[in-house]
């Protein structure tokens, strides 16, 4: 692991986009406020804190959905402060977070309350080569997704008017069903629509979620869909029903090559301070 001084603070490699994804960070407005049992202000800033020490600095970030557990003016203003705090860690002070609504989000809250700072509102840009596309697949109230006609509409004219720009779009919920059965029936409820627009753009080169608090990979027509692990706790892969995984929390990192190949990880922080406590009614 390079040390924190000795890295350069601007991106040394023009061929790559260099990006981290922080998903499902589940803050609340309380800052002693535990989920499961788990203070999870202080799970995201031990994942931070190790994200700090990655070998390189992002050019981007991606928040993917479920930024806080209530939904409150509260709880986006320490999202956007515990990404300050990391673009100041960084040396990086024009650090831009892009981030997406997750089913605990309130996008009406999130709209006034989470953009300042490194906090972005953009539905896409185009980094180096590549075409980034963050789609709202929301359904107010409803655990599960779906991407309105708008939302497609946008994702076929976004990809029909970068065509030479290798793409990666993100949602919240999970396309394709994961290692867990339960899960597909909260992912993207109209998934054959989201492939049918994917199908018509031989660019796309990644499908990247948060949603279901676990890594997952699964290629589909050339596509790579990914998922990733929550900042908080994690969901264990290959149950039944709802189970609790005591893996650590983690971020993503992507190496986006102009070629369209691309590199990607998952690092995981230990943070045991954790006293898990089952909720009947779910999370
Ligand atoms: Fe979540």
């Amino acid at each position: 692991m390079i040390s924190h001084d000795s890295r350069n603070p601007r991106p040394d490699q023009p061929d790559r986009v260099r990006i981290l994804q922080f998903t499902d960070t589940h803050l609340l407005a309380r800052e002693d406020g535990r989920l499961l049992g788990m203070n999870t202000l202080q799970s995201f800033q031990s994942v931070l804190e190790l994200a700090q020490k990655h070998p390189w600095i992002p050019d981007v970030v991606l928040a993917t959905g479920d930024l806080t557990q209530d939904h409150t003016p509260t709880a986006y203003g320490r999202v956007r402060e515990q990404f300050q705090t990391f673009s100041q860690n960084v040396g990086k002070s024009d650090l831009q977070v892009y981030w997406l609504a997750g089913n605990h989000d309130d996008m009406s809250v999130m709209l006034e309350h989470l953009p300042g700072g490194p906090m972005q509102s953009f539905h896409s840009f185009q980094c180096g080569n590549w075409n980034v596309i963050l789609l709202d697949t929301s359904i107010p109230g409803q655990v599960e997704g779906k991407l309105e006609p708008a939302e497609l509409a946008r994702l076929d004219e976004t990809l029909a008017a970068f065509p030479h720009h290798h793409a990666l779009v993100c949602t919240h919920h999970n396309p394709l069903p994961t290692h867990n059965e339960w899960m597909g029936e909260i992912g993207l409820l109209n998934a054959t629509d989201y492939f049918s627009v994917l199908d018509r753009h031989p660019q796309v080169r990644i499908s990247l979620c948060g949603h279901v608090h676990q890594e997952f990979r699964q290629v589909r027509k050339d596509v790579t869909f990914i998922s990733s692990p929550s900042t908080c706790f994690q969901f264990k892969p290959h149950t039944i029903k709802f189970a609790i995984d005591e893996i650590g929390p983690g971020y993503r990192w992507f190496e986006l090559m102009d070629d369209g190949t691309f590199a990607t990880g998952v690092l995981r922080a230990e943070f045991k301070n954790w006293d898990y406590k089952p909720s009947p009614g779910g999370y």
